[in-house]
């Protein structure tokens, strides 16, 4: 049996211990909100088919905003189909509603309004909203980005 087994630890040694356990940890708590901020773009974050839950039940002109990846989505059923864009007004990035009265995207920050494709219509934004990929699986809808 080693001889160092007889003594009682130091102050000293507990001391480092707590140090390193302590370090650890906060290394731990500050390294695991930055990886998950960098998980979803490094697996190509919004890229994954999401289905749209209860899309059967919508009705027609009927909207639905979803998450796909770290993106906000909003899913409208139109006569034709669904059909998807981002809710991230292209003008600052507030996130835009679908009013389905108007037929339209209203961005609440500085009264945009889109039309049902996406394309501005009114107020200050630069460019459309992007436009996701649809898909109809039997009787189930999928959203991505590509
Ligand atoms: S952020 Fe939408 S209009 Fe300004």
């Amino acid at each position: 049996m080693p001889s160092n087994m007889n003594k009682p630890p130091s102050r000293r040694g507990f001391l480092d211990w707590i140090v390193a356990l302590g370090t650890m940890i906060t290394t731990v708590a500050v390294s695991i909100p930055g990886l998950m901020y960098l998980w979803p773009a490094a697996k190509g974050g919004g890229d994954e088919n999401v289905e749209v839950e209860g899309a059967s039940k919508m009705a027609t002109g009927q909207g639905k905003t979803i998450q796909v990846g770290s993106q906000a989505v909003v899913v409208v059923r139109h006569r034709s189909g669904f059909k998807a864009f981002s809710a991230v007004c292209t003008h600052l990035g507030c996130l835009v509603k679908w009013d389905q009265s108007a037929k339209a995207f209203l961005c609440p920050c500085h009264a945009a309004i889109f039309d049902e494709n996406g394309k501005v219509v009114s107020g200050p934004p630069p460019a459309p909203l992007p436009e996701f990929v649809v898909k109809e699986i039997g009787d189930k809808i999928f959203v991505s980005a590509t």
